[in-house]
Order: structure tokens, then C-alpha cells, then sequence
């Protein structure tokens, strides 16, 4: 018999399905899986909630199927949100020094950060985190601490991490009208990271690239911890949409074809293999080359992959990376993604799969399966000892969130 103390529940609401698996704490403090229930999304776009009824009944179906396969009802759970609202844009301070002797006090340091901070941010954005990088002194830059120096003007750049509040409300608000209480939300990279990387890529240094069906999610981890997260706003879906133009076939077919004969590198295929296309307006179905199918998804392969590269390069962490790369989510299922990855980044790629799991396992094994199982993971190794736990409460639950989203980046400098 479970008992409920011992239960642990994810909800990953993804753009293309939401997936709830439920799992038990068992007496040597593993994690055996006992549920899972799937229900297909339609209430987001591009990890968004853009739908609020639908998003809830999508929760709701996924909830009850996964409580049906462990025989027991859920009250809380852990829950996924994507983090393209959340960005970082730096910004300059610029103030005369105030104090006796030119010399530069606290008050002037907390001045020159408010005036870095006043830039103009769209209603919708909040300032979660304002980091200072380097402090100039009358033209002498790379100044870490510029208390006690002197000088006539003092100058700062900052990093400011901004956020939409209103992503994350939503998210919650459709859990909570699904009839569960939310325990905490969790960057999904840092989920699906924490249920397919060991240890030793964390600590050696890896890049996470989670493909689901409306974004790509990364993460960089060195030294044990999260340095760099970033979306892009490409998934399965634009293959999807690519197969449905060139082929001039619907889109449900385009999928049907994409996940049984689709490749994104056309060095692995025979030429002389054909798939059969279902047209539309009840044509016959037409014959053409898997070549010509790959012709089409291996530029959006390549686009993908050379952002994500960019990203990666861009961070300043391409070179502390020598685990490589682990790509996981959905997407990662397609055949030559491995290949074609390898080729872009020019570095050691693999298949992150779920793995540490007891129960069930075997259901969870697959790319897809990495945010909801991580969400798991993640809540139970850290979710205990995190003193912003959420509350019911709606006030104390804005500032949870925004405590929440302060902690991620804490970690990412
Ligand atoms: N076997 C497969 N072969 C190819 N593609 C697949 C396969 N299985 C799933 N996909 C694709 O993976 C995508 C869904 O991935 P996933 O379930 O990780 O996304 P999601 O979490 O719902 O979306 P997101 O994370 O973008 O919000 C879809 O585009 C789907 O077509
Ligand atoms: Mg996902």
C-alpha cells in the first residue's frame, strides 16, 4: 500500500503534450515510478500558457490517468516552466560622487546601481535580479569594489534578469483550477538535466538540449552547476510544418510521416528507399524518395543545431564543455539527430534518457520522459531543503516565484 507522505508527482506542461508521472519514495531512498498519464496539449504555444481552459483540462486528463495506473489520488505536485520569458539584458550607471573627499561610499554604490537599474521595461516584465559586473572610476574600468577609492564620477554595468510574472501565474493558476496544489516550479532545462546527466558530466562540464515540440531549451553546466539557460524558439513542430509544405500533405500525416520514416542526415540513407505520401482532396497517395523527405528536415536540423552553437559559443562556456553535448526531449527520437548534432557542435554527443528510476522505469525510458522525471528528481533532492517552499497563499506565492527565479540565476554567474 503507498502511502502519501511518500509520493512525489510531476506535471510537465509541454507544447505538445502534458505528461504527470507520480512516483513513491522507497526505503533506501529511491525513486520507483507508479504512474504516468499523457494527455496532448493544445493550450500553449511555444511553452506559453495561451489557453487557460483547455491547459486545465489537458492537466486534468493527464492527472487522473496517471493516478488510475497507481491506484491512488494526488493533492500536490512539482511543475515544469520554460524559461524563454526569462531574460538578461545589461544595462550602465552613471553618477557624480557625492561625498567628502571625492570619496566613494555605499550610498553611492547603491546610487549608481539605481540608475543602472531604471531602464524602460515593458509593463509585463518584472526586475527579478540586478547584477553588478564591473564598476569604472573616472575612466578606469574592471573595478570590482570601488568602496573607499576616489573619484569624480562612478560608473557600473549590470546584468539585469527579467521575467514574466504572468507565464509563471498562468502555469499555476491552470495546475491549481486542475485541482492540485503546486509545490514549487522548476526551470524545465534544470529538469530534464537533472534526470539524464551523471555526475561527472556535471562536474566536468556539458551543454543540456532538450528538443521538445515548440522550443529547444538549453542549459550549461560546469562545476557541478548551472552556469547558462537559454530557448529558442524552434522545435519537432517546424519539422512537422516543413514536411506538411514541401510534401503537400496535412499536417497530422506530415507527423505520422516524420516520426515512422524521417531522417535529418542524408548520408545514412539508401537512395533508393520511398515513402508513400497521402495527399489531399482523397488523391491517390503519392511515392516519393526518403531522400527527398530528409532534403527537407535536414536545413531545419542544421538551423537548430548552428543556433544552439551560437548560443553555446556566445555564453563564453564553448571551451569548458568537454563532456559535450546530451540532447534529450521529443525531437531527439529523430533518426541522424545524434549524427548531425556531432557534426554541428563538433563535440561528443548523446542520447539523454531518463535513468535511476525503480517501479516502472521501463515506461519512462524515453527523451520525452526527461522533464516529467526530472521534475520528480529535482523536487525530491532539493524541494525539502528549499526554504521558499509555495504557499496557497496568493501574495506569498508571487513572492515565491520571484525568490524562485532569483535562486536559478544565482547559479548562472
Ligand atoms: N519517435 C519520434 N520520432 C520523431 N519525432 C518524435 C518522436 N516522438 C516525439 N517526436 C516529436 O517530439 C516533439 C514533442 O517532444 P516533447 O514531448 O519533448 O515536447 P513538449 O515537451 O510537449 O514540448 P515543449 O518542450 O517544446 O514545450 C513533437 O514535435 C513530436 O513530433
Ligand atoms: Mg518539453
Amino acid at each position: 500500500m503507498v502511502k502519501k507522505d511518500n509520493l512525489i508527482v510531476g506535471v510537465d506542461i509541454g507544447t505538445t503534450k502534458i505528461c504527470t508521472i507520480i512516483g513513491e519514495v522507497d526505503s533506501q531512498g529511491g525513486i520507483d515510478i507508479i504512474g504516468l498519464g499523457l494527455s496532448p496539449s493544445r493550450g500553449l504555444r511555444k511553452g506559453v500558457v495561451i489557453d487557460l481552459e483547455s491547459t486545465v483540462e489537458s492537466i486534468k486528463k493527464s492527472v487522473h490517468e496517471a493516478e488510475i495506473m497507481a491506484g491512488i489520488p494526488v493533492e500536490s505536485a512539482y511543475v515544469g516552466i520554460a524559461g524563454g520569458h526569462i531574460k538578461g539584458i545589461s544595462s550602465r550607471g552613471v553618477i557624480a560622487v557625492s561625498g567628502k573627499n571625492r570619496e566613494i561610499t555605499q550610498v553611492d554604490i547603491d546610487r549608481v546601481i539605481d540608475a543602472a537599474k531604471a531602464v524602460a521595461l515593458p509593463m509585463d516584465r518584472e526586475v527579478i535580479h540586478v547584477l553588478p559586473q564591473e564598476y569604472i572610476i573616472d575612466n578606469q574600468d574592471r573595478i570590482k569594489q570601488p568602496l573607499g577609492l576616489s573619484g569624480v564620477r562612478l560608473e557600473v554595468d549590470v546584468h539585469i534578469i527579467t521575467g514574466a510574472v504572468a507565464s509563471a501565474q498562468n502555469i499555476i493558476k491552470s495546475v491549481n483550477r486542475a485541482g492540485l496544489e503546486v509545490k514549487d516550479i522548476i526551470l524545465e532545462q534544470l529538469a530534464s538535466s537533472e534526470s539524464t546527466m551523471v555526475s561527472d558530466e556535471k562536474d566536468l562540464g556539458v551543454a543540456v538540449v532538450d528538443i521538445g515540440g515548440g522550443t529547444t531549451d538549453l542549459a550549461i553546466f560546469v562545476n557541478g552547476s548551472i552556469r547558462h539557460a537559454a530557448v529558442i524558439s524552434l522545435g519537432g513542430d517546424n519539422f512537422t510544418y516543413d514536411i506538411a509544405v514541401g510534401l503537400r500533405t496535412p499536417n497530422r500525416e506530415a507527423e505520422g510521416i516524420k516520426r515512422k520514416h524521417g531522417c535529418v542526415l542524408t548520408t545514412l540513407l539508401d537512395d533508393k528507399e520511398t515513402v508513400e505520401v497521402p495527399t489531399v482532396g482523397g488523391r491517390k497517395p503519392r511515392v516519393v524518395s526518403r531522400q527527398v523527405l530528409c532534403e527537407i528536415m535536414e536545413p531545419r536540423a542544421e538551423e537548430i543545431f548552428g543556433l544552439v552553437d551560437r548560443e553555446i559559443k556566445n555564453s563564453g562556456y564553448g571551451n569548458l564543455i568537454p563532456a559535450g553535448v546530451l540532447i534529450t526531449g521529443g525531437s531527439s527520437l529523430m533518426k541522424g539527430m545524434v549524427e548531425i548534432a556531432e557534426q554541428i557542435f563538433d563535440l561528443p554527443v548523446r542520447l539523454g534518457i531518463p535513468s535511476g528510476f525503480g517501479g516502472l522505469a521501463e515506461i519512462v525510458k524515453s527523451p520525452e520522459y526527461s522533464t516529467g522525471t526530472g521534475l520528480l528528481l529535482y523536487g525530491w533532492r532539493y524541494g525539502q531543503k528549499d526554504p521558499y517552499f509555495m504557499s496557497k497563499n496568493d501574495t506569498r506565492l508571487f513572492q515565491n516565484i520571484l525568490k524562485r527565479m532569483k535562486d536559478w540565476m544565482k547559479d548562472f554567474f
